[in-house]
């Protein structure tokens, strides 16, 4: 099951139309977006669609093999969701994962029941009985391997055509086929790294059953993005905002290698980003590239407005409208653009439907330019739409872009407003910074800024008391945080040895003014989130 509410609807979102590709019908699972990574790492392009929009997806792409996610609903249960019928008649190969297998069959002849409390949950063994085209190189007969389970249905009886080729202890079906017609299902989660074999036995699926080569690449992508955004663009102009994140100089370095000069570039530096990182975006894009950049140093603007705010969401939507409002009034001033890039990802696309169609509860409100469409009236070019942010940073890396953009840590829009809990002021905003900076610096000096997520210091409204040479001081907490995440929807803290926040504690407190105690965030998310704001 694994999961949470389906979507119902993503917007339309490939242009790009590798001629071998894999269509994932989604159904809800949590954990559909690791289905699709699974795929791409094997080199093959993949692409989600909701159960209920798969049919338009599958015309347009004409897809060389189908995965069906799992999900929270049950077969068993009235109304619920299905695949459309002739994807079985299709000649296509298909593989049912979860709740993909239990619909896969019951659409097929086959029964699913419920499981009456006895599901199969988190770690579990299967046992291979057959041979099957699925396991082809990687599994045998009589081998046992170690899988994730998280199902409460199972399928009882088997459609016809179909064999177990793998039992566990809860579902005699673990893995059926029907090798006839290359139908395979799995009652695990092959997509999650607890299925150790998972990701080969999903590229044996792309690649040995779908007999797809493989071949999908960021060099390939690049090619085809550049002829498309070419095309879409013609002799137009293209304004794009930079945000100092990863997301956005990719996408303005690839539109910019496709359209040159046509592209102007907005940096609207609201004073609250980390030490130095404005005059990278500058130094980056003006000088390196050429590209042509507007600068606006908009602190006091920003800092003026944020007098008195205390409240997180009211800092997040004043910078977010403020920003809105500045990059509004410079792109007019460039002119006549009809076109506005960004660096819309993909998890951003799928993530913000929801099935009901209804409101989720929002836990913070995102700053980004998501206003921006409909305000200025600009038709969009969002070139990074169908990746992951680690093939965003691979594309980056194609493009040459310095190691130091390309595998920057993310950076909230919002930046260090939402990082100074209480009133934020200059003065609290270059406290921060310096100590932010100290902090990463031994972070890199110590090799281990590529094996955290994020990492980042939060200035506490809180002052505590302590000692210096022979006085007394009065000054901020400082608390310092770093998690490891694949996508900042769930992260870990981040172990490091003792002795490291020592001596980073150290160095804060002799080096930055202002404040005299530095404490260690061991928070998860959730229930945490990342930011503190
Ligand atoms: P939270 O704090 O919600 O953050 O756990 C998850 C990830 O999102 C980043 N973040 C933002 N990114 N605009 C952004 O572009 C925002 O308003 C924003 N707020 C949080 C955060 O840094 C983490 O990577």
């Amino acid at each position: 099951m694994l999961d949470s509410q389906p979507r119902a609807s993503y917007p339309r979102i490939m242009t790009v139309q590798p001629n071998d590709s894999i269509l994932i019908v989604d159904f809800g699972s949590q954990v559909t977006q690791l289905i699709a990574r699974r795929v791409r790492e094997a080199g093959v392009y993949s692409e989600i669609a909701p159960f209920n929009a798969a049919e338009a997806a599958f015309e347009r792409m004409k897809p060389k093999g189908i995965i069906l996610s799992g999900g929270p609903a049950s077969v068993t249960t009235d109304g619920s969701p299905r695949v459309p019928q002739h994807f079985f008649e299709a000649g296509v190969p298909i593989l049912g994962i979860c709740y993909g297998q239990q619909v896969m069959c019951e659409q097929l002849g086959g029964k699913v029941v419920g499981g009456q409390g006895e599901g199969e949950f988190g770690r579990a063994f299967v046992e291979v009985s057959n041979r099957s085209a699925l396991f082809d190189g990687l599994w045998k007969e009589g081998d046992r391997h170690q899988v994730w389970m998280s199902h409460g249905d199972k399928v009882a009886e088997l459609p016809a055509g179909f064999a177990p080729v793998a039992v566990s202890e809860g579902a005699p079906f673990a893995v059926t086929s029907d090798e006839k017609r290359r139908f395979y299902g799995v009652q695990f989660h092959p997509e999650v790294v607890h299925t150790p074999d998972g990701a080969k036995l999903i590229a044996n699926f792309a690649r040995h059953v779908c007999g797809l080569a493989g071949d999908w690449s960021m060099a390939e992508f690049r090619a085809t993005k550049i002829a498309e955004i070419r095309a879409q663009v013609g002799k137009g102009k293209v304004i794009c905002g930079l945000s100092g994140g990863v997301d956005s100089a990719v996408a303005a370095v690839l539109i910019h290698e496709a359209i040159g000069e046509q592209l102007t570039c907005v940096f609207v530096d609201h004073g609250l980003l980390r030490q130095g990182e404005a005059d990278q975006v500058v130094g980056l894009f003006r000088e390196h590239y050429g590209i042509p950049l507007v600068h606006v140093n908009a602190e006091t603007l920003f800092l003026s407005g944020l007098k008195g705010v205390t409240d997180p969401e009211a800092k997040r939507k004043f910078i977010g409208k403020t920003f809105i409002d500045v990059f509004d009034s410079e792109a007019r001033k460039i002119g006549g653009a009809e076109f506005l890039a960004q660096g819309t990802l993909y998890p951003d696309v799928i993530e913000s439907v929801s099935f009901t169609g209804g409101p989720s509860v929002t836990i913070k409100s995102h700053h980004n330019v998501g206003g921006l469409p409909e305000r200025m009236n600009m038709k969009l070019v969002e070139p990074l739409r169908e990746l992951f942010k680690d093939e965003v940073r691979a594309l980056g890396r194609e493009l040459g872009l310095p190691e130091i953009f390309v595998g920057r840590h993310p950076f909230p829009g919002p930046g260090l407003a939402i990082r100074i809990p209480g009133e934020v002021t200059k003065e609290r905003c270059d406290i921060l910074r310096k100590a932010d900076a100290v902090y990463l610096d031994e972070i890199r000096n110590a090799g281990l800024y590529d094996a955290i997520w994020q990492a980042f210091a939060v200035l506490l409204p809180v002052r505590s008391v302590g000692v210096m040479g022979d006085g007394r001081t009065y000054d901020s907490v400082l608390a310092l945080r770093a998690v490891t995440s694949t996508d900042g929807m769930t992260a870990d803290v981040f172990h490091f040895d003792p002795a490291f926040l020592s001596r980073v504690a150290t160095r804060i407190v002799n080096e930055v003014q202002g404040v005299n105690r530095v404490t260690y965030d061991f928070t998860s998310k959730p229930p945490g989130t990342i930011e503190w704001e």
